[in-house]
C-alpha cells in the first residue's frame, strides 16, 4: 500500500509542476491567446490524486490535517471554477494567469508550511 500511497503522491507533484508550467506556456502564447486546456487537466489531476490520497489515508497508515486538506480542496475549486468559466472566452482577462498562478503557490505554501 505504501507504494500505491508513493504513485499518488508522485502524480500529485506532476499535476504540480504542470500547473505551474502552464502559467509560462500561458504567458509565452501570449495576452490574446484563450486559456489553455492544461489548467483544466491539471487541476483535474490534483483534485483525483489529493482525494485518492486522502480516501487511501485508513490503508496507508497516514493521518492527514482535515482543516489544511479541507482548505487545499478549497483554493482547487477556486482554481477549477476560474478555469472553466473562462475556458471558452476567446481573451481571457490579464489578470487570469497570474492569479491561477498564485492560488496554485499558495497550495504549494499549504502543502509545505502547514504542519
Ligand atoms: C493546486 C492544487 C494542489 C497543489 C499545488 C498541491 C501540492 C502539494 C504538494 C507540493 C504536496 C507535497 C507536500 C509535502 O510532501 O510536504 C502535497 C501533498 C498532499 N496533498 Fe496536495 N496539492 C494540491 C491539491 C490538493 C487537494 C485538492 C488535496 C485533497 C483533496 C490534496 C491532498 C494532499 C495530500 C493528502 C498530501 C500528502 C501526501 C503524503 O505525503 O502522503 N492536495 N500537495
Amino acid at each position: 500500500m505504501e507504494f500505491v500511497r508513493l504513485l499518488l503522491v508522485f502524480l500529485h507533484l506532476l499535476g504540480m509542476g504542470m500547473l505551474i508550467a502552464m502559467f509560462f506556456v500561458q504567458r509565452r502564447a501570449g495576452a490574446d491567446a484563450p486559456l489553455n486546456k492544461g489548467w483544466l487537466h491539471g487541476s483535474a489531476l490534483q483534485l483525483l490524486t489529493g482525494v485518492a490520497l486522502v480516501g487511501l489515508a485508513p490503508l496507508t497508515d497516514q493521518d492527514y490535517d482535515h482543516v489544511k486538506i479541507g482548505v487545499k480542496t478549497l483554493v482547487l475549486v477556486a482554481i477549477a471554477a476560474l478555469v472553466a468559466v473562462n475556458l471558452n472566452k476567446p481573451k481571457p482577462a490579464t489578470w487570469l494567469t497570474p492569479a491561477l498562478a498564485g492560488l496554485v503557490v499558495l497550495n504549494v505554501g499549504i502543502a509545505v508550511f502547514w504542519t
